[in-house]
C-alpha cells in the first residue's frame, strides 16, 4: 500500500517516535570509527548500521524511520536481505541524505554552501526507487564575529527551497535541514536571533519555490549557547527560547520538527527535547533526528568487535527509548540510572 507524502509526514513524527540520522557520509563515520581504533572498511560499515537496525525493539517501538547515506541504501545484512527490507519489516521508513556535502562559500571566508542541486532530480528519482520515501538535506551556518553573512543565509535557505520541490516532485517528504553551529562563544540570545533570521527566510524560500508545507518535516538546532559561551544556559531556558523561536517562524500546516544534537551530549539532547514537550503548548510534534545522541553511546560498547553486539544495541535501545519518552515530554534523568 503506497502512502502520500503527507502521511509519510506524519508517521515520522508518531507519538513517541522519531528519527533515525544514520547518513554519515564516508568521511564522517571514519572520524567516529577512529575514535574506536577501527578500520572503516564497507564491511565494517555494514556491520555497524547491520547492529543499529537489528536491535528491533528500538527500531520497532521508538524509531519512525532511518536517514541513510548513498551507500547504506544499497548495502545488505550479513544474511543478503537488502538494508531497506529489513527497515521496512520493523515498521520504519528508509530516508536518504541527498545533499552532498559543502563547500567554501564564495568571497565569504568562514562561511559554507551546501552542494548537491545538479542532478538531484534523477538522484531522487533512483532513491525512490530504491525505497526510500523521505530525503534530507543540511545547510550549515556558522555563528561568528559579523557572520552569518545576509548571502549566506539567502544562498542556503534558497538551495533548501530547490531542493525541497524536486524532492516533493519525485515523491519524497523533504526534511528541510538549516543548522546553526553551535561552536563559539555566542550567548543564547545571540543563537536566538540568527536561528530567527534563518528560520524566516527559510519559510519564505520554500513559500516562493512552491514547496507543500504538508509535505515537509523541519531539522533546525535548538536555541543554545555556544560551546564556549562562559554563561551557558540551562534546560529550561533552552526549551522555552527554542519553543519561543519556532513559533514565531514555522507555519502550523508544518507537520512536524525534527531537531538535530549537533554535539551535545545524549542526556542533554534528550532533557532539551523532554522539557519543550512537557511544558508547552504546541502547534506541531516536537522530536528528535539525533546522529550522534542516538549513536555515541551504542558504538561506544560495540568497539567494531562481534562479540559486543549485544552491548552495542541494549546502548542503543537505552537511547531510543529515552528519546521517545522526551518526544512525549515523560523523560527524567532519573530513568538513566534506573536502565
Ligand atoms: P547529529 O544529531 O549528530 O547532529 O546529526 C544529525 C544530522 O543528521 C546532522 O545532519
Amino acid at each position: 500500500m503506497s502512502m502520500t507524502l503527507e502521511q509519510v509526514a506524519k508517521a515520522l513524527v508518531a507519538d513517541g517516535k522519531g528519527i533515525l540520522a544514520a547518513d554519515e557520509s564516508t568521511s564522517t563515520i571514519k572520524k567516529r570509527f577512529d575514535a574506536i581504533a577501527l578500520t572503516s572498511t564497507e564491511e565494517a560499515r555494514r556491520d555497524y548500521r547491520e547492529m543499529l537496525f537489528r536491535s528491533t525493539e528500538a527500531m520497532t517501538d521508538h524509531i519512525s524511520g532511518v536517514i541513510l547515506f548513498d551507500e547504506t541504501i544499497r548495502q545488505s545484512a550479513k544474511d543478503g536481505t537488502p538494508f531497506v527490507e529489513l527497515l521496512t519489516r520493523a515498521g520504519c521508513i528508509p530516508g536518504i541524505k541527498v545533499d552532498a556535502g559543502t563547500k567554501p562559500l564564495a568571497y565569504h571566508p568562514d562561511e559554507q554552501i551546501t552542494e548537491g542541486l545538479d542532478g538531484l532530480r534523477e538522484r531522487c528519482q533512483e532513491y525512490h526507487k530504491l525505497g526510500a520515501r523521505f530525503t534530507k538535506w543540511r545547510a550549515v551556518i556558522t555563528i561568528g564575529k559579523d557572520i552569518p553573512s545576509r548571502a549566506c543565509i539567502l544562498t542556503n535557505t534558497h538551495a533548501l527551497a530547490r531542493y525541497a520541490a524536486i524532492a516533493q516532485e519525485a515523491g519524497l517528504v523533504p526534511i528541510v535541514e538549516p543548522e546553526l553551529l553551535m561552536d563559539g562563544d555566542h550567548t543564547i540570545d545571540r543563537c536566538l536571533e540568527v536561528t530567527e533570521r534563518v528560520l524566516h527566510s527559510l519559510y519564505a524560500e520554500l513559500n516562493m519555490q512552491d514547496v507543500v508545507l504538508e509535505q515537509t518535516l523541519l531539522k533546525p538546532n535548538m536555541v543554545i549557547s555556544g560551546t564556549e559561551c562562559p554563561q551557558q544556559a540551562g534546560i529550561e531556558e533552552v526549551a522555552e527560547k527554542t519553543v519561543k523561536v519556532l513559533k514565531r517562524t514555522v507555519p502550523a500546516a508544518v507537520p512536524g520538527i525534527v531537531f538535530l544534537s549537533g554535539g551535545q551530549s545524549d542526556e542533554i539532547a534528550t532533557a532539551h527535547l523532554s522539557a519543550m514537550n512537557a511544558g508547552h503548548d504546541l502547534p506541531w510534534p516536537l522530536t528528535f533526528s539525533y546522529g550522534r545522541a542516538l549513536q555515541a553511546a551504542a558504538i561506544k560498547a560495540w568497539g567494531g568487535k562481534s562479540e559486543n553486539v549485544a552491548a552495542g544495541q541494549r546502548a542503543f535501545t537505552h537511547r531510543a527509548k529515552m528519546n521517545g519518552l522526551a518526544a512525549q515530554g515523560r523523560y527524567s534523568a532519573d530513568l538513566e540510572k534506573a536502565a
